[in-house]
């Protein structure tokens, strides 16, 4: 409350655009939020010099009370629409997500398994053919259709692989990063997990953004370790995948990806994907990179236990059992 002389107050700041030449007294009120946010002040200027009662600040206080409850509903209403708008978005690139595994699941099994497995059945025809006649040749036949029937067998298990997180319901999420860390064999992966059973969805979108991450480092960055930490501090689960490569400028790099350009990863979709799921948990995903000084992305999420104590499978109801990427 400053009566007159405002001036000469250091809490008073000339702001020529108000016009506080013309006003003599003013009172100021915080407005605080519900939840106890301090979000701005309210001032009231008199023309007239005026002594303000104890009832006219307590009817600014209550006015403020009413402004902070419609500006913290606004902020609230906003997230929410960002929520929702990040939810169909997300939605809609499962959808073509579903359809571009399912394209490449066909042609896996079209160009890979399947013509292994006919000239796997060309090879042991042969050696029945030749069994009585000429044993060796017959057994060279069945040599060869063995290691077919092997190559068969790898690409079905990348093939699976590529569809769900294999190992997440029988290790768990630090076993899997573990795991996870030795599939990049040209990269020296570093993996520094606590041990956390968390709701299947929250430890799929984790593995699955340090999937990403790691492709990213071995495919884009030219990186030589990489290092995974999964912690978690209070109420928040923290992922961070550092890699030593040539970095990038994030902000260039989502302007240019902004809209659709770009076909995403098959085993996620891609920084934009990490991005929206992070969202949808009601976490964030930071990158920090710049050219020549690698790149971590960070990852928090709120920490969300198991549905049922001693499992962390298949998570929320109605969740898609196998989220993409
Ligand atoms: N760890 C990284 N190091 C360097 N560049 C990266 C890294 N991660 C992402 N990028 C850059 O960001 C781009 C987008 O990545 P992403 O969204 O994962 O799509 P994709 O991997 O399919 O290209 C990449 O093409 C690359 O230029
Ligand atoms: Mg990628």
């Amino acid at each position: 409350m400053i009566l007159d002389d405002k001036a000469a107050d250091p809490r008073y700041l000339y702001i020529p655009a108000l016009r506080g030449e013309e006003f003599v007294s003013m009172v100021s009120v915080p407005i605080v939020t519900p939840l106890g946010h301090l979000v701005g002040v309210l001032n009231v200027h008199t023309r007239a010099r005026r002594e303000f009662s104890g009832a006219d600040v307590e009817l600014l206080r209550t006015v403020a009370g009413l402004v902070a409850g419609a500006i913290e509903n606004a902020r609230l209403h906003r997230r929410l629409a960002e929520r929702e708008e990040a939810l169909e978005s997300f939605a809609e690139r499962i959808v073509e997500w579903q359809e571009r595994e399912s394209r490449r699941l066909a042609g896996e099994i079209h160009d890979g398994i399947s013509q292994r497995i006919v000239s796997l059945f060309f090879h042991l025809s042969a050696a029945a053919d030749v069994i009585g006649a000429d044993p060796a040749l017959a057994a060279e036949q069945i040599g060869r259709a063995q290691e077919l029937a092997a190559a068969a067998l790898d690409e079905t298990r990348s093939a699976i692989a590529g569809l769900r997180p294999p190992v997440l319901d029988d290790l768990g999420l630090a076993a899997s990063l573990d795991s996870l860390g030795h599939s990049f064999p040209g990269l020296d992966v570093r993996v520094d997990a606590a041990e956390l059973r968390m709701a299947g969805h929250v430890e799929t979108a984790v593995y699955r953004t340090a999937q990403e991450a790691l492709q990213n480092a071995a495919k884009h960055a030219s990186a030589q370790s990489v290092r995974i930490r999964l912690s978690q501090h209070a109420d928040r689960v923290l992922l961070e995948v550092s890699d030593d490569g040539a970095g990038f400028d994030p902000e260039a790099q989502r302007a240019a990806s902004e809209p659709e350009s770009g076909v995403p990863s098959p085993a996620g979709l891609g920084l934009s994907g990490m991005r929206e799921r992070a969202e949808l948990l009601g976490g964030t995903l930071e990158l920090i990179s710049a050219p020549g000084r690698g790149t971590t992305v960070r990852l928090a999420v709120p920490f969300t236990p198991p549905a049922y104590p001693g499992s962390a499978q298949s998570g929320t109801p109605g969740w898609p059992a196998h989220p993409p990427g």
